[in-house]
């Protein structure tokens, strides 16, 4: 991987929602990341955390409260009419219910074509033709199906022409906000797969959110882990899976079911009482901390700050380095 060619850069990101006289929501709170050209980052966290808020404000779809993103080097909040339609070609969403994100009023052919025309892409209706059918292929779906409605097609398949839509305009930012969710299990490896590979065919840099850790894995080159607006641990995949440091991020990993019955059984699970607390008027100290198994003193009074621990891992939690000792006495075990 090219680490060297920053494609989205998010400083001190901030996007508050304003929902009544003395009430905001910090959905997204002081949040900063960098993506490579060709990676995929991994954002993660319970419902609410503010990961829609987050990726759909480093797109541009959302102004932002404070702070600032530069797409390969372009402050996306600054963009004139022009430069926010030229974005929309390089920049494409995948969402996550595709029920309601693709038009059933449509043909299949239709909504996939629809970016290539507002950008001017193709030349003829036989072009055009050609070219959805080509997608739809890529996508793993019959090119016949561009004639039919999207109410014909199963959860999985629909997703495939909601990424089929997003690759009409050969972007080359993807934003999958929750693309699996929706899903039945046993084809949310197969989406997976597929958006693997034509990552890697097309040179793509993304986003792929989830609210799990489950199948982020099988995506990710890194994954950052979000709790009410901040980001609270960012890691290399591998080193994430392997050596969590904040408590939460440990609680998430253990919520993921082992498929091995014996070890399924027997190994102590990290339950997470109740939901993650609201956003709206969050105090000082660490916002994990009303459910953190670990919390002192320090951590009700002290917000943490997102801070390199080691090579490529960054933990925003006061006792880090316990967490570090107590990982590295399991791997001694
Ligand atoms: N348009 C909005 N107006 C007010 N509050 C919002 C809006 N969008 C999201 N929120 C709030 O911001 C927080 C983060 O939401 P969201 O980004 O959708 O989280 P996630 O995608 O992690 O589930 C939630 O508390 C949510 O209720
Ligand atoms: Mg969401």
């Amino acid at each position: 991987m090219n680490r060297q060619n920053p494609i989205l850069e998010v400083k001190h990101l901030k996007k508050y929602f304003q929902i009544g006289p003395k009430k905001v929501v910090k959905a997204v709170d002081d949040v900063s990341f960098t993506i490579y050209e060709g990676e995929t980052l991994g954002i993660v966290g319970e419902s609410g955390c503010g990961k829609t808020t987050c990726g759909r404000t480093c797109v541009g779809v959302y102004d932002k409260t404070d702070g600032q993103v530069l797409y390969k080097g372009k402050d996306i909040h600054k963009l004139n009419a022009a430069g926010r339609k030229e974005l929309t070609k390089h920049v494409q969403m995948i969402f996550q219910d595709p029920y309601s994100s693709l038009d059933p009023r449509l043909k299949v052919h239709d909504i996939v074509a629809e970016g290539m025309r507002i950008h001017k892409l193709t030349m003829s209706k036989e072009q055009e033709r050609q070219a959805v059918q080509d997608l739809l292929r890529q996508v793993g779906l019959n090119p016949e199906h561009a004639s039919r409605y999207v109410h014909e097609f199963s959860g999985g398949q629909r997703q495939r022409i909601g990424i089929a839509r997003a690759l009409a305009v050969n972007p080359e930012f993807l934003l999958c906000d929750e693309p699996i969710s929706a899903l039945d299990v046993s084809v949310q490896a197969q989406v997976v797969n597929l958006l693997v590979e034509l990552q890697k065919e097309r040179g793509l840099t993304s986003i792929f959110i989830a609210h799990d850790l489950s199948m982020v894995k099988y995506i990710s080159d890194r994954v950052g882990v979000m709790y009410l607006g901040n980001m609270v641990e960012l890691a290399e995949t591998e080193e994430l899976y392997s050596n969590p440091l904040h408590p939460y991020t440990e609680a998430l990993l253990s919520a993921i079911p082992i498929p091995n019955p014996d070890i399924e059984e027997t190994r102590d699970r990290i339950q997470l009482d109740g939901e993650a607390p609201s956003p709206v008027n969050v105090k000082e100290g660490c916002r994990f901390c009303t459910r953190c198994r670990f919390a002192e003193d320090i951590c009700k009074s002290k917000t943490p700050q997102l801070q390199v621990v080691r090579e490529n891992h960054l933990v925003a939690c006061h006792l880090y380095e316990q967490k570090m000792d107590e990982n590295q006495e399991k791997k001694d075990a």
